[in-house]
């Protein structure tokens, strides 16, 4: 909470006051060089006035030999330090991000879509800013409690507070696109590193204790600042609860079309709303699949004493468009609709899913269908299409039906108790 703590006090200090005051540390009103030891010196020895008009630096009540002290201790330390790693600045430009490294960083915030890189090198508590081939340059002053501010020649005052741990959740967890449901409504998130956008606005995020600190950028106000709880429920789905109690529950969700092929979060997708193209045609099972069978086929043998083997596999389009076709003509459209795929829909020509032993009701209530319900998800496989889930998955029950996922996410689906479209955020319906 104590980074926390500061980053409050500079954004309430910097909207009030153009002066750094520190809570908790001592002040420093300007940046300290050998030219303000110089007057000090002159002023101490009966030389000379105060330049600054103050020389009391360590606030003792008097001006004397300990703020010489003080200062040179200043000068020494502070006057040629950059800044390294993560700090959150705040100014006239909004609420930015700063990435310090080594005389090279970027910049996120104050209007600007995309992260910036520049340059920075101080000498002599001067702060030269050099970024797309122009400089700007301020004045860097370090408190006793380590922020700083910089007094821009041409914009004022921004001060900064250290941006917290960033080791503590890695930006990478966060990342890609994700769409929300809870007390804001439907919004959509990207997340991209420690910036992103919701719903077009832009933030930037730094972990903070078991949660998110979140800036909203404002190119001409001062940007909110809100302190989230993050709970994760796995890698696609995490809920964050705001000061205020609000929830929002995300899910990851980016949709990507290669050569005509569906993906959602990298995994393919064949099912009402999304198709395959007629000519993809893996020709069988993917080796993975098959493999990942061969497995589970083992296992339900030694375990159980169960026997499982697939009836219906890989299925071209033009397979699969004959199927279907003569389930319209025995049971007309509506009814074939409801257990068979259209050409180009069904996921058995992804290579990716199977049928075991019998693709009918009657396997419903074997030893087997228990069997496979119950570990399919160890070998990387789901029940594709659960009881009950007809309105979600567009079809109903096939116990016998299953898809394979690898098994870090068919675990992860299995553990939700989720269908894979309400999983993913998806639909599963024709539109045409
Ligand atoms: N029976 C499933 C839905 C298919 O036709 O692919
Ligand atoms: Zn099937």
């Amino acid at each position: 909470m104590k980074h926390a703590a500061a980053f409050i006090t500079a954004a309430v200090i910097t909207a009030a006051s153009a002066v750094p005051l520190i809570t908790g540390g001592t002040r420093i009103e300007y940046a300290a060089t050998e030219n303000t030891l110089t007057s000090l010196g002159s002023y101490l020895l009966g030389e000379g006035e105060l330049e600054y008009g103050k020389g009391d630096f360590n606030h003792d009540g008097v001006v004397d030999g300990f703020d010489l002290v003080f200062e040179r201790k200043y000068v020494t330390e502070y006057s040629s330090k950059l800044p390294e790693g993560m700090w959150v600045g705040t100014g006239e430009n909004g609420v930015r991000l700063y990435w310090f490294s080594g005389g090279t960083g970027y910049i996120f915030g104050g209007g600007a879509a995309q992260t910036t890189d520049f340059t920075a090198s101080v000498t002599d508590s001067r702060f030269t800013f050099s970024s797309g081939g122009s400089t700007a340059m301020a004045d860097i002053v370090w408190n006793s409690d380590d922020s700083f501010s910089l007094h821009w020649d041409d914009y004022g005052l921004e001060a900064f507070s250290p941006a917290g741990d960033t080791a503590l959740l890695p930006s990478s967890e966060l990342t890609g696109e994700y769409v929300t449901s809870g007390d804001f409504g439907e919004r959509s998130w990207k997340f991209s590193g420690y910036t992103g956008s919701c719903n077009g606005r832009e933030f930037f995020w730094l972990p903070e204790g078991d949660g998110i600190k979140l800036c909203w950028c404002g190119s001409t106000e001062y940007g909110d600042i809100e302190h989230i709880t993050l709970s994760r429920t796995d890698k696609h789905h995490f809920t964050l609860t705001y000061e205020d109690g609000r929830r929002e529950s995300f899910t990851r969700r980016e949709i990507t079309t290669v050569n005509g092929i569906t993906y959602v979060n990298g995994i393919m997708i064949a099912n009402k709303t999304y198709a395959l193209p007629s000519t993809y045609n893996p020709g069988a099972l993917t080796a993975e699949t098959q493999t990942a069978f061969n497995e589970m086929k083992s296992a339900a043998w030694s375990e159980k004493g169960l026997s499982l083997s697939i009836c219906s596999g890989y299925r071209s389009y033009s397979y699969q468009s004959t199927l279907y076709n003569s389930y319209v003509n025995r049971d007309g459209k509506a009814k074939a609709d409801t257990y068979s795929a259209r050409p180009g829909h069904s996921e058995h020509q992804t290579g990716l899913a199977a049928d075991i032993n019998y693709a009918g009701s009657w396997f419903d209530s074997t030893p087997e269908a228990a069997w496979l319900a119950a570990n399919c998800w160890r070998f990387g496989f789901i029940i594709r299409y659960p009881q009950g889930k007809q309105d979600i998955t567009g079809y109903k029950y096939e116990s016998w039906h299953v898809r394979y996922l690898g098994k870090e996410l068919a675990k992860m689906v299995y553990d939700s108790g989720l269908t894979l479209e309400e999983y993913l955020c998806i639909d599963s319906v024709y539109k045409y």
